[in-house]
This record gives C-alpha cells, sequence and structure tokens, in this order.
C-alpha cells in the first residue's frame, strides 16, 4: 500500500501538532457552550474521532453521509444518504470534514443546517485545497492548506482504498491512470 504513495504530504506528528492548535481554538471558543459536532462521512470519521478528544466542552455527536453527483451540468448536485438524528434548530453546530475542494459539499451543508435554524455554523477541516474551489466557501479553521493533488489517508480514499493510512499522502499518478 504506502508503494503506492508519492510522496507523504503530513505525518501523524504533524496532523497531532495542528489538531492540538485547532482544538484549543475550539475549547476557547466553546467554552460554555453545548454544541453539535457533526462529522461527514466516511472520510472525516478518523479527523473527527482524533479531533473529538482533544475537546474538553460538552458535545452532541452525529454523523451525515453525502455524496456528490457530477451530472452534465459543471454545478454537480448534492445527495444525502444518511441524515442526522439531531434537531439543529437553536443549536451551534460544527461540522467536520476531510478536505474541502470545490466547496460544493459544505457549501450545501452549511447552507442546509442554517435552513434548519441552526444557531452557528463553524466547519472545521482537515485539509483545504483552496485552489480547487469552484463555489464561495471558506472553512472556519483547517489543519493544513494542500497543492492540487490526489491526497490519500487519514480518511482520504481512492475507490474506498488508502483510508486507514496514518499519514496523508500523494497518490501515484499511475494508480490511476491504469
Ligand atoms: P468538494 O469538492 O469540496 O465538495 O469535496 C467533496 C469530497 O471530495 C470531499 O469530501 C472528499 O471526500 C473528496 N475529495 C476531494 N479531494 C480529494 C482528494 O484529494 N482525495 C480524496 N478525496 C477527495
Ligand atoms: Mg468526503
Amino acid at each position: 500500500m504506502n508503494s503506492d504513495i508519492e510522496k507523504v504530504l503530513y505525518n501523524q506528528k504533524q496532523l497531532d501538532e495542528r489538531m492540538n492548535a485547532v482544538a484549543a481554538e475550539l475549547n476557547k471558543k466553546y467554552k460554555d457552550e453545548f454544541p453539535i459536532v457533526i462529522s461527514v462521512l466516511t472520510g472525516a470519521m478518523i479527523f473527527t474521532s482524533d479531533m473529538v478528544k482533544r475537546l474538553n466542552f460538552k458535545l452532541y455527536l452525529d454523523l451525515i453521509k453525502v455524496s456528490s453527483y457530477q451530472g452534465t451540468q459543471s454545478t454537480g448536485k448534492i445527495k444525502i444518504n444518511q441524515d442526522i438524528k439531531s434537531d439543529v434548530k437553536g443549536r451551534r453546530v460544527i461540522v467536520m470534514e476531510d478536505i474541502v475542494d470545490t466547496g460544493r459539499t459544505l457549501k450545501f451543508l452549511t447552507e442546509l443546517l442554517k435552513k434548519r435554524g441552526a444557531k452557528s455554523v463553524d466547519v472545521v477541516v482537515m485539509l483545504d485545497k483552496p485552489m480547487t474551489r469552484t463555489v464561495d466557501f471558506q472553512p472556519n479553521y483547517y489543519c493544513y492548506q494542500v497543492p492540487d493533488a490526489f491526497l490519500v489517508g487519514y480518511g482520504l480514499d481512492y475507490n474506498g482504498v488508502y483510508r486507514n493510512l496514518p499519514y496523508i499522502g500523494i497518490l501515484k499518478k499511475s494508480v490511476y491512470s491504469k
């Protein structure tokens, strides 16, 4: 599996350092709050698990599963495959996601949560790929900004594989151009 990786971008130690820093900011901001943390499945599972262990305020943990469909139009539609169980009305919400690429998924999700009455929505991502954005969306917190390359590991997959790598790496082009 490791031989499919072109280059390791961030190892566990580097991720730990940034997760500590982001968690410290969240701990300050949500000190006396009781937010709902929503993890975007499946990719954000590992990042969310690491992040929530660093948070010391009361929270609810919920899950949502979405997929994006790229039809004939370049806009792409987002579909909810599994919805959250909690009512976000009047609640502060923190969305955790693996990566923001075009921005469509998270723009859709934040708008949906606000439409459902969330009092506030913060988006925390492990990685931000700012160069490939096609819609106007910025995460509130990110661990690292990354170049336009196909990344795997730490939850990120290619065809469902590589999520369990304990680092973030660039996948060799030969793997997906076969
Ligand atoms: P969006 O384009 O910002 O809506 O991102 C949608 C989803 O694309 C993310 O949640 C990831 O699951 C996936 N994605 C984007 N870039 C990468 C990547 O480099 N590797 C693996 N998955 C990615
Ligand atoms: Mg995803």
